[in-house]
């Protein structure tokens, strides 16, 4: 179900055209985002360790499925299948029945990461990464297509995008999977690990962050002398965009943002 937003400008006084939203249903969230990710764009999740990625991704698919009656599929390049419906189960989310119900697809890219050194294809033989890349566009193409996909995740791209040292050989991959995210007309988040520190301190730009059509970061961020979970929306196109940092928790219902309030950062 598509939803439409009028845009301010950022003066107020004129308005952009109406955009297409996909809404993520987390509490707070959509306010920072105008109503929600641009329809059919591809967003980076960027985070440390434990700061939530797959529990949001996985909250803005079940409310996909649930609140706005758009299916869903979860690529994962980490967690098998029963390890995954387990974790997700705490949070009362029975991805497995919506499974059944061909809603929701589950595809494990985990054996990817563990391929031998060269592959052949016909009389081709390609390299493992070119495969592996290969392999889980065509795994993508297919799922989403069964089952009608309008949200798809990939969670996390960190180790296929390790596997090309080269700039060049990077930048490549990594458009390659982005072009075939938007082939499949959904809207769709990948996630990534942060590789420095937080918001407060510089920390590298990733090559994939400039790739994404919006980048969002989890992080935490030193108050004083407590930690607190912190999200910012770096870049998101077509939007206009909350660029505070605000703070969020992880609860048994999943993830909460508070848009309202501010960190103060010493
Ligand atoms: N019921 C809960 N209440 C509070 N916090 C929780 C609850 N369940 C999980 N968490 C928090 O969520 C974190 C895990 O979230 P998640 O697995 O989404 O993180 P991640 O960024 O995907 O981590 P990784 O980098 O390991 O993949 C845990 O570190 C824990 O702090
Ligand atoms: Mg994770």
């Amino acid at each position: 179900m598509a939803e439409r937003y009028e845009l301010q400008t950022q003066s107020g006084k004129g308005k952009m055209p109406m955009v297409d939203r996909t809404p993520t249903g987390i509490p707070g969230l959509d306010e920072i985002l105008s109503g929600g990710f641009p329809r059919g764009r591809v967003i980076l999740l960027v985070g440390g360790p434990g700061t939530g990625k797959t529990i949001l991704t996985s909250q803005f698919l079940m409310n996909g499925i649930k609140t706005y009656g758009e299916n869903g599929a979860f690529v994962s390049l980490d967690e098998s299948k029963s390890h995954y419906y387990r974790e997700m189960a705490l949070f009362g989310w029975k991805f497995e029945e919506l499974e059944k119900g061909k809603k929701f697809a589950f595809i494990n890219a985990s054996p990817l990461r563990h391929m031998p050194g060269e592959v052949k294809i016909g009389r081709q033989a390609i390299g493992r990464k070119d495969f592996s890349i290969l392999s889980l566009i065509e795994g993508i193409k297919t799922h989403t297509e069964l089952i009608n996909a309008k949200r798809v995740v990939v969670d996390p791209v960190t180790s296929l995008i390790f596997q090309y040292p080269e700039m060049v050989e990077r930048r490549t991959a990594i458009l390659d999977l982005v072009d075939a995210l938007v082939k499949t007309g959904s809207t769709c988040l990948m996630t990534t690990e942060l590789r420095a520190m937080g918001p407060t301190v510089e920390r590298a730009i990733q090559l994939e962050e400039y790739l994404a059509h919006g980048v969002v970061i989890l992080s935490n961020a030193k108050v004083g002398k407590t930690y607190n979970r912190v999200l910012q929306v770096e870049k998101m196109r077509e939007t206009p965009i909350d660029m505070q940092p605000r703070p969020y928790k992880i609860s048994g219902n999943g993830i909460e943002v508070f848009p309202k309030e501010t960190i103060f950062v010493d």
